[in-house]
């Protein structure tokens, strides 16, 4: 067996076998596969597709090619979340406290931002001296303690998917349902959670444009999660407009604080604690009704804003006033409405002003300014009247392009715009 052979195969479209797909993601992650076949591979693959079976193998082969978290010695349920990436989506920052709070383990694994949207890494690094880089070990021994972890993998999980992903990346290979499934799920399995709800968004501001799109990667990668064992949530959800007001790390965190204190409800709210009562509902068998009213009493009495007070702390993370806020950016510039209407709201267009700013990045590893930001003075949809106050703009160094950016994402219209909804489709649990 040649991985010559194994691109041949997927070229001529022959299903893969075990011992193939196994075999390849050796090569790939012990470095003897070349740039080039992995290209040629990925290529095959976005053309031909793959079975579900063979989809599966990838996603199993990948996630055992590196370090594994190992499960926590003292049993219990253990949950964890995946976003295809938005803008203004801290439901993660939320819903771990909440249902930490509420006795389900929360192991979680999380991304930093990339182009228009953001991480959760970036996010919890707005306080000072706060580490995202835990060993396994020190991850698995804060969920034991406290229930809750949010950490970045470390470079010694999944090396395939890493050298895979660098690839895609520079050669128009992203875009492959089998291949983002696989990437996504092998994550998620090197690590031990019991329960994984996945958020896949459609729209404007999400990973795939189209509801069909995210619909169908949802559902690949439900079928993927339940054949290695895991209990599978998925829900596909609206990115046509950011999900908070604040936009940027500081912006988020305060926003997120907010909500925590229950000073706060919106579509971001309503998202993070749909997901929590989801979860809840899957890991103690409790009814909709029950679960909801869990996860609301879970905020309204404080208890996961002490959660999140702790987490912070746990991972070395000064600062975590959960009564104050974290500071802007010094330059504030104001966008008004050039006339009345309606107001649409492009998360897109939002996202690029704030990595424009300096809030986000647009290639990995850029440095990022948590105080840059947006804040969101109107809601997509709303009715606002000529020179209204429609959004404020943070930044330290001038930005031409952000400003442009952030003024583009306004626009009005003369009739209403139904809002597609926010959550089009739940898969798994009771749909
Ligand atoms: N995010 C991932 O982790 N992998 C992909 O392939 C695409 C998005």
């Amino acid at each position: 067996m040649t991985v010559y052979d194994i691109i041949d195969a997927k070229k001529k479209r022959r299903t893969l076998t075990a011992e193939e797909i196994a075999y390849f993601v050796g090569k790939v992650a012990d470095g003897s596969a070349t740039d080039s076949q992995i290209a040629a591979f990925c290529m095959a693959t976005l053309l031909n597709g793959m079975t579900d079976e063979e989809s599966y193998l990838l996603t199993d082969a990948m996630a055992k090619s590196g370090e594994q978290t190992p499960r926590p010695a003292g049993g219990g349920i253990f949950a964890d979340k995946h976003s295809t990436g938005g803008v203004s989506d801290s439901t993660t920052l939320i819903l771990v406290p909440v249902l930490a709070s509420l006795g389900v383990k929360c192991a979680k694994y999380s991304g930093r931002g990339l182009a228009h949207t953001g991480g959760t890494l970036d996010k919890l690094e707005s306080f000072p001296g706060l580490r995202v880089d835990l060993s396994p070990a020190a991850f698995e021994s804060q969920v034991e303690r406290i229930g809750a972890a949010v950490a970045g993998q470390t470079r010694a999980t999944v090396p395939a998917d890493k050298r895979m992903y660098a690839v895609r990346d520079v050669t128009a290979t992203v875009d492959s349902i089998p291949l983002i499934a696989s990437s996504v799920m092998s994550k998620k399995l090197a690590s031990f959670a019991d329960i994984i709800l996945l958020d896949v968004k459609y729209g404007d501001g999400a990973f795939m444009a189209t509801l069909e799109e995210a619909e169908k990667l949802a559902r690949l990668m439900v079928r993927i999660g339940e054949r290695a064992g895991r209990r599978m949530l998925a829900a596909v959800t609206c990115m046509d407009a950011p999900l908070g007001d604040g936009i940027g790390c500081n912006a988020e965190v305060n926003e997120v604080l907010a909500i925590l204190r229950g000073e706060k409800e919106n579509c971001l709210s309503r998202l993070s604690l749909f997901h929590a009562a989801k979860i809840l509902q899957a890991a103690e068998g409790l009814s909709e009704t029950e679960a909801n009213a869990r996860a609301s009493e879970a905020v309204f009495s404080g208890r996961a804003l002490k959660k999140f007070e702790e987490m912070v702390a746990a991972q070395g993370g000064r600062g975590a006033d959960v009564y104050g806020t974290l500071p802007m950016a010094k330059n504030m510039k104001k966008i008004t409405a050039k006339a009345e209407g309606f107001l649409q709201v492009s998360a897109l267009a939002l996202g690029k002003a704030c990595a424009a700013l300096g809030g986000g990045r647009t290639k990995e590893g850029d440095a990022i300014d948590h105080t840059a930001g947006i804040l969101l003075q109107k809601r997509q949809g709303s009715f606002v009247k000529r020179g209204e106050v429609l959004a404020e703009i943070y930044f330290n160094a001038s930005s031409e392009e952000g400003c442009a950016l952030a003024e583009s994402a306004f626009t009005l219209s003369d009739q209403k715009i139904e809002a597609r909804p926010l959550v089009y489709a739940f898969i798994g649990g009771k749909e």
